[in-house]
């Protein structure tokens, strides 16, 4: 039976690098026998523009229909005026919930090809091969009560809440223990243990679970140091595992090791590896519709999606060979250009994926 694929461009270049990533789908699709059907709806801010919010039903009912989704990004100025409630970001966050996506994959390589578009020495950084495993659907980003309040004094005060329970440290532990396993068998859990009673609840979580996964060596860290080793010597570092919040910000880090976050990919899975599928990087307002993004994170995304929610690694392998290919080749968007090579627009570079595919 074919696997139904939702299509959620989003916002600013998410339309651009979703186009390209779409194509390299339909090629595989009319060349190589991958059985998918496409459906596309909407997301973010342009899903606020259409029907006044960010999250549609038919959108949900679609992304709750479907095996796998692939997204582009959402956000940009035109919304930031709006209450925080139903900005474009609430779109993405109520997917990841709706779904329970709870498990974030995001994985930081660095391309030989690009080794001086870093700006860290290339012997801190060549041969990078990092998985951050970000928790994606508890912690602060869901905890209630959260708000602005107004206290007696007039003044007001905001507030959220961290808070994690056992079970849902153990399902992120185990997913990122299966997957330490299966590459370098180490895993460093980042936490605050420190300072925050739910993160110290979190490593002994994590400690537990280790006890399963004899194979692999685990270390703790906190998040201010983890953050001051990824700029120092990020090649200690297999896998990682960590909240939602200290994900978000130390997969950016991570990011930029490699040299442009317009290469990064990620999956989003939940318990039956149904995922959803974007790039890390943003909706970029600021260069959308210039036809100047790098789409090879998007298209990066699909070679995850291939591989995790349609069993396709073959195919999965050969979208990843292709952009070496086209690294080998020159071929650079201008995030990633450097002296010598060839610069080509957003589709340019869609098209050169397709032509080796
Ligand atoms: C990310 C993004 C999102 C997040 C935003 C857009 C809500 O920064 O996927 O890392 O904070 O999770
Ligand atoms: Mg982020």
């Amino acid at each position: 039976m074919s696997k139904k694929i939702l299509i959620l461009p989003g916002d600013g270049i998410g339309p651009e690098i979703v186009t390209e990533a779409v194509k390299v789908l339909a090629t595989l699709r009319d060349e190589q026998g991958l059985d998918i059907e496409m459906d596309e709806a909407l997301v973010g801010g342009a899903a606020i523009d259409a029907t006044g919010g960010p999250l549609p039903d038919a959108t949900l009912d679609l992304a709750k229909e479907a095996d796998a989704i692939l997204l582009g990004a959402v956000g940009g100025h035109k919304w930031e005026s709006l209450d925080i409630s139903i900005r474009p970001e609430k779109g993405l966050l109520g997917l990841r919930s709706e779904l329970n996506l709870f498990a974030n994959l995001r994985p930081a390589i660095l391309y030989p090809q690009l080794a001086d578009a870093s700006t860290l020495k290339p012997e801190v950084v060549s041969g990078l091969d990092i998985m951050i495993v970000r928790e994606l659907t508890g912690g602060i980003y869901f905890g209630q009560p959260r708000g602005v309040r107004e206290l007696d004094n007039g003044e007001r005060q905001g507030y959220n809440t961290l808070v994690y329970s056992e079970s849902e440290v153990d399902r992120i532990a185990r997913v990122a223990f299966d997957i330490a396993m299966k590459r370098g068998k180490r895993l460093c859990s980042v936490d605050k243990a420190n300072v925050l009673e739910c993160t110290e609840m979190w490593r002994e979580v994590v400690t537990k679970v280790a006890e399963e996964h004899p194979e692999v060596e685990l270390s703790h860290m906190y998040v201010d140091n983890a953050a001051m080793q990824l700029v120092k010597w990020p090649k200690q570092f297999d896998v990682m595992v960590t909240t939602n919040m200290f994900g978000d910000i130390l997969s950016d880090c991570a990011a930029m090791l490699t040299g442009s976050i317009g290469m990064l990919p990620s999956a989003s899975l939940d318990e039956n590896s149904k995922g959803m599928y974007e790039p890390i990087h943003g909706s970029a307002p600021d260069i959308a519709g210039q036809g100047v993004a790098n789409p090879l994170a998007t298209i990066l995304s699909v070679a995850m999606m291939l591989r995790y929610s349609l069993d396709k690694p073959a195919m999965a392998e050969r979208i990843e060979a292709a952009v070496n290919k086209v690294l080998d080749d020159g071929l650079r968007t201008p995030d990633i250009m450097s002296d010598g090579m060839t610069e080509v627009s957003c589709e340019g570079m869609g098209d050169a994926i397709v032509a080796v595919l």
